[in-house]
């Protein structure tokens, strides 16, 4: 229970990875702030299911691409502190898939759009919340991916969002050292994200499960990781690993 008494704001958590990440952090004792696009009855659902565990849990639904979503999703957090207390960790989990084209194809409006959602949205949340998580000593996990340093073929406005993440992640890591700031850059996970061709092939070991993904972001949050920050973890499977070795045999 070390999340007892924090409060985690995990954007996305209504997807695949952010259900599961919410929930291992409802299952550490977390008190949650749920960011989703809209109040739907599936997240309210959701979240009657971790009230269960005996934290409070707030349904922020703010649509990220909106022009003032950083100004609302803070002061729905901020006005809701008296009751749940600030935050001590901010998940920035909620991103959008390559428009899967090959690069002459990729447009402005694709690029924009994946820099914009897996980017700069991060960025300006970081700056946000940076001051109370710095108050608290808190931590900051950002949801990367192994595109990021790893070329997949038809991905590459993907693979610049994420990149653009690890290094942020790393910046801030060294300008705050009162703040952990860490990536996990997982391969394929088993979500909506992911094709059915994809996702329909030998789920073991091809593709991971969000809650494998999940505990790793508990360790990182654990005291057991306390010396940890500025890194970006991967969590690959075996025929990715082959990849990243031909990669780095070139
Ligand atoms: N699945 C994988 O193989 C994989 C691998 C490496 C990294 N990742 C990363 O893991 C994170 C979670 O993805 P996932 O696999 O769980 O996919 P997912 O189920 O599609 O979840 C993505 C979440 O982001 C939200 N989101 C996207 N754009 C938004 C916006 N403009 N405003 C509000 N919410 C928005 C989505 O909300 P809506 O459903 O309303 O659109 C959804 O809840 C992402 O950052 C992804 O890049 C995934």
């Amino acid at each position: 229970m070390f999340l007892k008494n924090k409060t985690v704001l995990i954007t996305g958590a209504g997807g695949g990875l952010g259900r599961a990440i919410a929930r291992a952090c409802a299952e550490n004792g977390a008190n949650l702030f749920l960011h989703c696009r809209e109040r739907d009855k599936d997240i309210l659902a959701f979240a009657r299911q971790l009230k269960e565990y005996g934290g409070e849990v707030k349904i922020v639904g703010v649509d990220l691409l909106q022009s003032d979503s950083i100004d609302t999703l803070h002061q729905a957090v901020v006005s809701k502190q008296y009751t749940i207390g600030a935050i001590d960790v901010l998940i920035n989990n909620a991103g959008v898939k390559s428009f899967q084209k090959e690069f002459p194809l990729v447009t402005q409006t694709n690029w924009i759009w994946c820099m914009n959602v897996n980017a700069r949205i991060p960025f300006f949340l970081c700056q946000r919340f940076i001051p109370d998580l710095s108050v608290n000593k808190g931590a900051i996990v950002n949801i990367s991916s192994l595109s990021g340093h790893m070329p997949r073929g038809r991905s590459i406005d993907y693979a610049m969002s994420k990149a653009a993440l690890d290094i942020m992640t790393r910046c801030i890591a060294k300008e705050y050292p009162q703040v952990r700031v860490n990536a996990v850059s997982p391969g394929y996970v088993d979500t909506p994200m992911v094709s059915e061709k994809t996702r329909s092939k030998d789920p073991a070991p091809y593709i991971a499960k969000p809650e494998e993904v999940a505990q790793l972001i508990m360790w990182l949050l654990s005291p057991d990781a306390a010396h940890v920050t500025g890194e970006v973890i991967p969590y690959i499977g075996i025929h990715e690993l082959e990849d990243l070795k031909v990669k780095y045999s070139k």
